[in-house]
């Protein structure tokens, strides 16, 4: 059975930029029920394990540091089916691929600085909500 939370970032970028309040408010109005919720910034080394599964591709070592760069938004979403419903909403990880109207075609501006993170399966999204949040800071 699909599960019911997904865990997103908004990016560097995207923060930099001043797009969260309008990403997250496409994400609420899509039916997305924020659980968690920080501003945080990620130190090489946890951007690294957090990224550890792209290890050794030649985009990771750009990619740590990218995601390393600044505050990022950490988020807690619920919705049914969340994991793969938000993939669908904010669109193919290459911006200039993402359906129109998409978050990332709307806000990215590189396929490395594409706005948002979506967890990819039910697993790795406890494991990526669990790396940012503790317990109290959940809801
Ligand atoms: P990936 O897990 O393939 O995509 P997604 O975020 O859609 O699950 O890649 C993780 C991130 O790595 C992606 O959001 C952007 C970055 N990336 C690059 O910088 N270069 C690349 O060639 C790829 C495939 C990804």
């Amino acid at each position: 059975m699909a599960g019911n939370q997904t865990f997103t970032m908004i990016k560097p970028t995207a923060f930099k930029k001043n797009y969260a309040g309008a990403i997250l408010k496409m994400i609420t109005e899509a039916g997305f029920q924020v659980k968690a919720m920080k501003l945080t910034r990620l130190t090489a080394e946890q951007a690294g394990t957090f990224y550890a599964v792209h290890k050794g591709k030649p985009f990771y070592q750009a990619l740590v540091e990218f995601m390393s760069s600044g505050p990022i938004v950490a988020v807690i979403l619920e919705k049914e089916n969340a994991v793969e419903a938000f993939r669908n909403f904010i669109g193919a990880t290459n911006p200039e691929n993402a359906a129109e109207g998409t978050i990332r075609k709307l806000y990215g501006t590189s396929l490395q600085q594409n706005a948002v993170h979506g967890s990819d399966s039910d697993e790795n999204a406890v494991i990526e909500a669990d790396f940012f949040f503790s317990k109290m800071e959940r809801f």
